[in-house]
């Protein structure tokens, strides 16, 4: 069984970030939210400041790229971090962070990747795809990342049918709660996994 310092990157809300860092406090998870960064102030920043875990917002519009960059890094050596989930990161994770640490990036899209992803595809305009596009479907993915938006190598899905008079809001709603299962569901697979 292997114990992860995680560090978690947030835009928003943090609702994901808070369900994992309850299941490792649960005992469901072993490892541990070590570090949470946004690149703005998100309200996701709250709970986990009250959880005891150090934040920081990191914004690429206060600083040169390099320093952007470097102040991550730094960061990630001090807390030990050996596993990255972006969960629910609007910006790309810089070239130089995914290369340090491929393989040991998780990130989670609301929708059955290859379908639905990439530039733009986030919030509700990915459901409005799903529903316009009629596709009988949908769910969360868990996937590894890499240089490209929602594109490395799929992890854990779940789906669900798509129903009759189905809304965008309806979807996000019955899409999120199941990324909510399926994230903590997918850290454990990593735990456990023998390498
Ligand atoms: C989720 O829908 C996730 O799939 C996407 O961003 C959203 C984040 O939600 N990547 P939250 O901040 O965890 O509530």
């Amino acid at each position: 069984m292997k114990r992860f310092s995680i560090a978690a990157y947030i835009s928003g809300s943090g609702s994901n970030l808070k369900k994992i860092i309850e299941n490792t406090q649960n005992g469901f998870l072993a490892s541990n939210v070590r570090l949470v960064i946004s690149d703005r102030m998100a309200p996701g920043l709250i709970f986990a400041e009250s959880s005891g875990i150090q934040t920081a917002v990191i914004s690429r519009l206060d600083l040169p790229r390099d320093e952007f960059i470097s102040k991550q890094l730094s960061l990630l050596k001090k807390f030990g971090i050996d596993l990255i989930l972006l969960a629910g990161y609007i910006k790309k994770l810089p070239s130089e962070i995914v290369d340090i640490f491929s393989g040991r990036i998780l990130n989670i899209h609301p929708a059955l990747l290859p379908e639905f992803g990439g530039k733009g595809m986030h919030g509700l305009n990915v459901h409005e795809a799903v529903i316009r596009s009629k596709a009988e479907f949908s769910g969360p993915t868990v996937h590894f990342v890499d240089g490209k938006y929602d594109h490395g190598e799929i992890l854990l899905q779940k789906k669900i049918r798509v129903l009759e008079g189905e809304t965008p809001e309806s979807l996000s709603k019955r899409v999120l709660e199941l990324e909510h299962v399926i994230y903590s569901e997918a850290i454990k697979i990593l735990e456990e996994r023998k390498e």
